[in-house]
């Protein structure tokens, strides 16, 4: 305990200061005795209310913000401190013996493809014989175990965090990926995360409703770079390697490249860098390319990823497996079986005359992009099915309108995750981009409030060679309506709506290929 004092900058302590915690925890609901209870002012509650509570279930240190509240009790400690949410992440890594000082960590960040660079990089340490973790939105691995993400978080909170870290530690891995988003960073949920090579993706305009502007996204992306320490020793006993890699096509490059203190390695499509890709072959069942390392060496990769972005989160890995030291044959191995990660770009195939294509996409970029890949291997229409969240980012609904309306033949506008903002009202929303684009309601666009219904209707028209795109769930196993966080799954509603489309096939009343709306 005394370690775990002295690990926080605290501007003062009150009380013994001894004893051993038992826990780290910022709810007061999960404060058992003995534990540390960590107040944090949240956007809608201030943890300082709940010091009272946190104190008559056992905690024995309690760290806040505020001055020493009044009638503390003299036998247990509270320390003040500028930054509870970031002392919680420093307390968490202490509490759990630093598990990442123990590991080589690489973190992925960007706006789009970082789960599936993420999961590319474990695939890539995997195949090489490294023993690996990951954390990413989609699944959890530690060692041989996988389990789904279920939290809708892909970025814990700090203490879940470090346990998961030490967890790994416990089973062994050497090397852990960790996706990391900017909210993590900005909320400081990685605090204490000993990074050794900071990953970037891209940057565009998701999730601006956290950070506010587009500066603050920026520079809470930019906070991953920040964090790879060149000179930090690790407890392995070897050496790690420290690199930031960045994407020399993306607009924020040179922006963070002046927050790296490790060595920087590039990678481009389009343009000279450290890592390229040349002659690609973008096919409608995969992708084949040349990569291009630093030492000159030149590899062909095949890949079953489809989509020119793919090939920007195969170089990312590329660059990333190149500092780590990995063989490029084993990293070329690791992208021509990479299975794809759940909910990108998953057909679903019932036996119905047209192809049902499931993916995460959920901002207009990731969308237009989306459906620039099902384009040209879509003999029919090219229908879409999207929404976006209530209570996120609202800059990007016109967009994702537009988008739709510039690049898909029919869009149904329906629910994502409504929240408790009108479900009708984000549709409209949507729609209104879509209409400024020039897309006529009826014509080339619904809206249909309840996703279910959307995406029976968008069955419902399709005829032999359409492609319908479910956008936006992706792996999700729920759906915010209201309060509610109800069970879904846009791959088992679109199964059973094929199935219930199939069954009525026949009967007289059966009416495939029907018109919207
Ligand atoms: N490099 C990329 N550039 C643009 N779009 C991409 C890129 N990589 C993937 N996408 C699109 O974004 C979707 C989400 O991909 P992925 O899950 O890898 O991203 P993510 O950054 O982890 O997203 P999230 O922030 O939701 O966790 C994919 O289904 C694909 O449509
Ligand atoms: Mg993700």
């Amino acid at each position: 305990m005394a370690d775990l004092i002295a690990a926080v900058p605290a501007l003062d302590v009150r009380g013994p200061g001894v004893g051993d915690v038992t826990a780290v925890t910022y709810s007061s609901r999960d404060v058992t005795p003995g534990a540390c209870f960590v107040a944090i002012r949240g956007k809608w509650t201030d943890g300082h209310a709940y010091i009272p509570d946190a104190l008559a279930r056992g905690a024995i240190v309690i760290v806040g913000e505020m001055p020493l509240p009044d009638d503390f009790p003299p036998e247990r400690t509270y320390l003040r401190v500028e930054n509870p949410r970031r002392e919680l992440g420093t307390l968490a890594a202490a509490f759990y013996g630093h598990p990442s000082r123990q590991l080589g960590i690489v973190g992925v960040t960007g706006t789009d493809g970082k789960t599936t660079t993420a999961t590319l990089i474990e695939a890539m340490l995997a195949a090489a014989g490294r023993r690996t973790g990951l954390m990413s939105t989609v699944d959890f691995k530690i060692g041989a175990t996988r389990q789904p993400n279920n939290t809708r978080f892909t970025t814990l909170e700090a203490p879940e965090v470090q346990r998961v870290l030490a967890e790994m530690v416990a089973a062994g891995v050497e090397d852990a990926v960790v996706e990391t988003t900017s909210s993590g960073l900005e909320l400081h949920r990685v605090q204490g995360v000993a990074y050794d090579i900071a990953v970037m993706t891209n940057i565009t305009s998701e999730h601006l409703e956290v950070h506010g502007t587009w500066e603050n996204y920026r520079r809470a992306k930019a906070m991953l770079f920040e964090m790879v320490d060149p000179e930090r020793e690790k407890d392995i006993g070897h050496g790690v390697p420290r690199a930031c890699i960045l994407n020399a096509d993306d607009a924020s490059f040179a922006y963070l490249r002046s927050f790296c203190r490790a060595p920087v390695l590039t990678y481009s499509i389009e343009q000279a860098a450290d890592v390229r890709a040349e002659a690609l072959e973008l096919g409608v069942d995969g992708t084949r390319f040349r990569a291009v390392f630093p030492d000159g060496g030149a590899y062909d990769m095949r890949t079953p990823l489809v989509a020119r972005f793919n090939v920007s989160n195969c170089l990312a890995a590329l660059a990333t497996g190149y500092a780590l030291g990995l063989p490029a044959a084993s990293m070329a191995g690791a992208l021509e079986h990479f299975s794809g990660v759940s909910g990108r770009m998953e057909r679903i195939d019932e036996g119905q005359p047209f192809t049902v294509v499931v993916d995460y996409a959920h901002t207009a970029e990731s969308l237009a992009k989306v459906l620039e890949v099902l384009r040209p291997i879509t003999r029919g229409r090219l229908i879409a099915v999207f929404g976006s969240a209530g209570d996120r980012d609202r800059v990007k609904r016109p967009h994702m309108g537009a988008a739709a309306a510039r690049l898909a033949d029919f869009a149904v506008i329906t629910d994502e995750d409504p929240r408790e903002e009108d479900a009708e009202s984000i549709l409209r929303e949507i729609a209104a981009g879509a209409i400024e684009a020039g897309a006529i309601e009826g014509e080339r666009f619904a809206c249909v409030v309840d996703r279910r219904a959307g995406i029976a209707s968008a069955f419902a028209m399709a005829r032999p060679g359409d492609t319908v795109l479910l956008a936006g769930k992706g792996h999700e196993q729920s759906i915010f309506i209201g309060r509610e966080k109800l069970p879904w799954d846009d791959r088992r509603v679109a199964r059973e709506e094929l199935a219930a489309r199939a069954h009525r096939r026949g009967s007289p009343e059966a009416s495939s290929g029907r018109p919207l709306p």
